[in-house]
């Protein structure tokens, strides 16, 4: 108990010994030069460890659409293809349009296949649970003069979407500008897709390609969708999401024209790509009407569309002195000390250089200071 408690109440204090050995000189030596050139060539050269980097990057994202395609024998402008129309950095371009005109409150059959009928009974079996395009009473009625189907109470009459229609292929000749601010927060650094060197005049004709025009902000939807590896007429049939990536790597040691922006291209919903079952992306809206005795009528439109999602990401880096915090751990000592304190000849001899025990010689020095 006693020696347990005089083992405990020590202090260890470091002291430096000479060993002037050939074979440990060697080791120490070798495997400073190890770990210096590891660090060098390593840590600095390669991975530039040293550097600090910035991935919260702060951004945002402006877009506008423009062009002109015919549907239907309309023109339609961005007005009319382009939801949500702020210009924010998900929006979608309208190929492709069902609509129902004059839709009003009341009493109208289904129009889906499987609501399709011969007598009340065959409606009733469903009733209060949703329909397709209202709430179903029950009620078995004509459809049209060849067969009969159950009757909804909603809009009316209920949308056909079975009709096959052609998307309007100028989409692809549409051209999407896209403004882009960006700021990493740690070294105060802001920049814009818009390099310097871009003039009024060659913005005005530049398109973006991936050989010759990498920085032009200008994008024509076909070789954004080429460069997703996409089919134009394919997507424009079922609608998709495509991702614009705006990404910006810069390394602040070098020269800021060198901090530039590079995009890519991808087809976000690859998996609706191959399911057959919901296939592609569309969406419905109405726009709403008066009638002069004051009943509300409606035009319901499904549209079918490609989303654009403008994703931005990056990091920045930047030399900084945190070398010495990599210097402490450059010195070989630990390994040396194993080798010389276990594995060589004379190793007790060297335990005991190294470990010197000192007994009372603490107590006596403080005991001379306190008689001064
Ligand atoms: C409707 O119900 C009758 C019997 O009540 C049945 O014979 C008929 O097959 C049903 N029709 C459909 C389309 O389910
Ligand atoms: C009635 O509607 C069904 C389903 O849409 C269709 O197959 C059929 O040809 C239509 N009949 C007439 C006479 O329009
Ligand atoms: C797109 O533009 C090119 C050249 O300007 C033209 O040849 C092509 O027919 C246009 N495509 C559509 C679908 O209008
Ligand atoms: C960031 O930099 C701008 C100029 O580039 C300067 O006006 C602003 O004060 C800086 N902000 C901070 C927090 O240093
Ligand atoms: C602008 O500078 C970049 C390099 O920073 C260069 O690749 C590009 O061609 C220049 N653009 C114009 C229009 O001169
Ligand atoms: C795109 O798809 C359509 C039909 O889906 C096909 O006719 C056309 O050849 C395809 N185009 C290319 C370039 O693969
Ligand atoms: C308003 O007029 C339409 C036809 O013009 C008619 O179908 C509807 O029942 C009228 N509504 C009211 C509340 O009178």
């Amino acid at each position: 108990m006693w020696s347990c408690m005089t083992n405990f109440f020590t202090y260890e204090t470091t002291k430096s010994v000479v060993v002037k050995s050939w074979t440990i000189g060697i080791i120490n030596r070798v495997v400073q030069l190890l770990i210096i050139t590891y660090f060098i060539g390593w840590v600095f050269l390669y991975e530039k460890a040293y550097q600090v980097r910035d991935t919260a990057i702060e951004s945002s994202v402006m877009t506008k659409v423009k062009g002109f395609g015919i549907y239907n024998n309309k023109v339609m402008d961005v007005a009319d293809y382009v939801t949500p129309t702020q210009g924010a950095s998900v929006f979608c371009i309208i190929t492709k349009l069902i609509t129902t005109e004059n839709q009003v409150q009341g009493y109208c059959p289904e129009s889906e296949k499987k609501y399709v009928c011969t007598h009340d009974s065959n409606c009733t079996k469903n009733r209060n649970r949703p329909g397709s395009y209202g709430i179903l009473t029950g009620r078995c009625v004509p459809f049209n003069t060849t067969i009969k189907m159950c009757e909804i109470k909603g809009w009316c009459p209920a949308e056909i979407d079975t009709i096959k229609t052609t998307p309007m292929m100028e989409v692809e000749n549409f051209t999407i500008f896209i403004k882009n601010s960006i700021r990493f927060p740690y070294f105060n650094y802001t920049k814009g897709n818009f390099l310097p060197n871009i003039t009024a005049d060659y913005i005005k004709k530049c398109s973006f390609d991936m050989d010759n025009n990498i920085y032009c902000p200008i994008f024509r939807v076909g070789d954004v969708v080429r460069y997703a590896q996409q089919n134009f007429t394919k997507l424009a049939h079922q609608g998709g999401v495509i991702g614009i990536k705006i990404g910006w790597m810069c390394d602040l040691d070098k020269a800021d024209d060198q901090c530039n922006p590079s995009y890519s291209f991808t087809r976000l919903d690859a998996m609706s790509q191959k399911n057959i079952v919901s296939p592609g992306y569309n969406f419905r809206f109405a726009k709403y009407f008066k009638m002069e005795n004051g009943t509300d009528y409606r035009t319901l439109v499904k549209a079918y569309a490609i989303r654009f999602d403008v994703l931005v990401n990056g990091n920045v880096k930047f030399a900084f002195t945190r070398f010495y915090c990599y210097y402490s751990t450059m010195q070989g000592t630990v390994l040396c000390d194993i080798i010389l304190l276990n594995f060589l000849k004379g190793a007790e001899q060297y335990k005991a250089k190294k470990f010197e025990e000192v007994k009372h010689l603490v107590l006596v020095v403080l005991d001379h200071q306190i008689d001064r």
